[in-house]
């Protein structure tokens, strides 16, 4: 097995491709730097600093690395962006996506494992109950449109080109290595706000002063145990990747808080525009198939607060 990471430089991709290397698997990124950095990867890991707009680039990395697997990572990743520009995110997870398609199938690469969002193509989910993956799509920004629609052309291309593919719609993933900068990623935002002494906006559910919208938080190495499990065996279709339980906002800040040693200021804000309600999301399938989510919420805010807290001391 050969594996191209595309957005493996970034947040999870880097995760994916250390644990690659690890194993000693061939591994190459595939990555434009916008959001990703080089630092993140192992240096003797190849990279194709490439933006996969570029088709004719996007050709040669895969005629040069000659990769059996390709785990699809990169994105314009942001909902907020989305929205600002639908077409970038568009030309970005869907074109893009179709490029890399297309150098798979003239190169004759085996299959694809997919970074969906569990998080945002389902929409609001009822509270007390998980999504399945049998729930229809219901994006409600054009990034998770653009992620639904990506999800129909793997299996046109599966049909008519027999590729092999996994979808793996994540939940919200946390740990060491996101931006803390972004107006997504609750924890490192958090994280990284409460090191630096800086107070925090709660944004509300429904009105300010509740404990904000409830999440499915997963951790970045149950998400990159999931990719590796699709990459390494024959693993076909959609799962989610979740834990399957339900926090708030609050809960988490406070997690991240004790984990700290340190008390909040937090500055209670009306629900932010487009946020869903409650996401929460049924791991089952995936367990099914020996997955297992294996990293404790509480044990996971402590090693990412420990990152966090390395970076500021260096
Ligand atoms: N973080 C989450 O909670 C979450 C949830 C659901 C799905 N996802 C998906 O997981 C994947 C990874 O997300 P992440 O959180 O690590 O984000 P990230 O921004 O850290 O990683 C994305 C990577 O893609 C690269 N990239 C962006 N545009 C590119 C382009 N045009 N050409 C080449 N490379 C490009 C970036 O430089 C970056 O390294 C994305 O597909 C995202 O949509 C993330």
């Amino acid at each position: 097995m050969r594996v191209l990471v595309t957005g493996g430089a970034g947040f999870i991709g880097s995760h994916l491709v250390h644990a690659l290397h690890q194993k000693g698997i061939p591994v190459a990124v595939l990555d434009d730097l916008s959001t990703g950095k080089r630092a993140h990867i192992p240096p003797d890991v190849p990279l194709y600093q490439t933006d996969i707009r570029d088709l004719n680039a996007v050709l040669h990395a895969f005629q040069d690395f000659q990769p059996t697997h390709v785990a699809h990572q990169a994105a314009q990743a942001s909902v907020k962006h989305s929205v600002q520009n639908p077409c970038k995110d568009a030309e970005i997870n869907l074109l893009g996506g179709l490029n890399i398609l297309e150098a798979m199938r003239a190169t004759g690469t085996q299959k694809i494992v997919f970074a969906s969002t569990g998080g945002a193509i389902y929409g609001e989910v009822p509270e007390g109950r998980r999504a399945p993956e049998t729930w229809p799509p219901k994006p409600k920004s054009p990034y998770a449109a653009s992620k639904a629609a990506f999800e129909h052309y793997l299996e046109v291309y599966r049909q008519t080109h027999g590729l092999t593919y996994t979808t793996l719609r994540y939940a919200n993933v946390y740990g060491p290595r996101q931006d803390p900068h972004g107006e997504a990623g609750v924890v490192a935002i958090f994280t990284n706000r409460l090191l630096h002494a800086q107070p925090v906006t709660l944004y509300a559910r429904k009105e300010p002063g509740d404990p904000g919208c409830i999440r499915d938080y997963i951790h970045v190495e149950d998400v990159t145990r999931a990719n590796l499990l699709a990459l390494e065996t024959n693993l076909e279709g959609t799962y989610n990747v979740s834990t399957g339980q339900g926090r708030t906002t609050e809960d988490v800040l406070y997690t991240i808080a004790r984990a700290l040693g340190t008390t909040p200021r937090v500055t209670y804000a009306p629900p932010r525009d487009g946020d869903l309600e409650v996401s929460v999301l049924d791991p089952t399938q995936l367990q099914a198939h020996g997955w297992r989510p294996q990293v404790p919420f509480e044990e996971g805010i402590r090693r990412t607060v420990a990152w966090f807290r390395e970076q500021t001391q260096r």
